[in-house]
């Protein structure tokens, strides 16, 4: 970790960005590092890809890279129940920001199958994670109540499973597939990607202690925010640090 980084918990790290274009590119840099050092220990890359809006900027830059693609595997951490395409769906937009503009090998992309609905399409995820070990990294993001994936407030968060179904999900639509908190933290990294100023009062719970659901997600956690984002930017990160 560099000294800019200060440590909120024993485990999560927190940086902060003066805009989003300087956080996206040391994302890019980050994830394509993590695959050349999966690469190099195991020969593949799982990566986990978070939805929503803000981690395109990050797979748009990545769209441009040199990396060895067919040595990676993309697993979607969360779906919305949306007919295949739909061009609200998750896969559908990674797929345009990236993995259409790459060669990623077809049988490496692991998408949910949300078409079928969240119960059958969690079965069939769940089927497909099987004996497959911890993921190298998981990005996520960070809605503005807290919930992170498709693991909103309020809700069991089910450790014994490693893909659920939500059917009443307050950001829409209201049926939704995630992997679980416990299955998103089997990583060796997760990183979240958190920018706007709309997401601030949830990282200023987040960093008080409240029990929002990105709380939940264990292990080696960084958090990357644009300086909108931060509450107290100067307290988290003195100076703002270049990528
Ligand atoms: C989704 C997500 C969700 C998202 C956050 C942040 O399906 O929308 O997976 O958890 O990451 O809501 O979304 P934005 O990046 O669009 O703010």
């Amino acid at each position: 970790m560099k000294s800019d980084d200060a440590p909120m918990t024993a485990s999560v790290h927190w940086r902060v960005f003066p805009d989003r274009a300087a956080l996206a590119a040391h994302a890019a840099e980050l994830i394509l590092a993590s695959a050349r050092d999966a690469i190099a220990v195991h020969g593949q890359f799982r990566l986990v890809l978070a939805g929503g809006r803000t981690p395109l900027a990050v797979y748009a830059q990545l769209a441009s890279a040199r990396a060895d693609w067919p040595r990676w595997h993309w697993y979607v951490g969360d779906e919305r129940c949306l007919p295949a395409g739909d061009a609200g769906r998750n896969d559908s937009a990674i797929r345009h920001a990236w993995l259409d503009r790459i060669a990623a090998p077809p049988a490496n992309i692991h998408t949910i199958p949300a078409e079928l609905g969240a119960q059958a399409a969690a079965r069939q995820y769940a089927a497909l994670l099987t004996g497959l070990g911890e993921f190298d990294l998981v990005l996520l993001g960070l809605g503005e109540d807290g919930h992170t994936a498709s693991l909103f407030p309020g809700r069991p968060l089910d450790a014994s499973a490693e893909v659920l179904a939500v059917h009443d999900a307050p950001k829409p639509p209201s049926e939704r597939v995630t992997l679980s908190a416990a299955r998103l933290s089997r990583a060796r990294q997760v990183l979240f990607l958190v920018t706007g100023a709309d997401k601030r009062a949830a990282v200023t719970a987040w960093r008080a202690g409240a029990d929002i659901p990105a709380r939940a997600i264990s292990g080696n956690v960084q958090v990357l925010l644009d300086a909108e984002a931060a509450p107290e930017a100067p307290a988290i990160n003195p100076g703002v640090a270049p990528a």
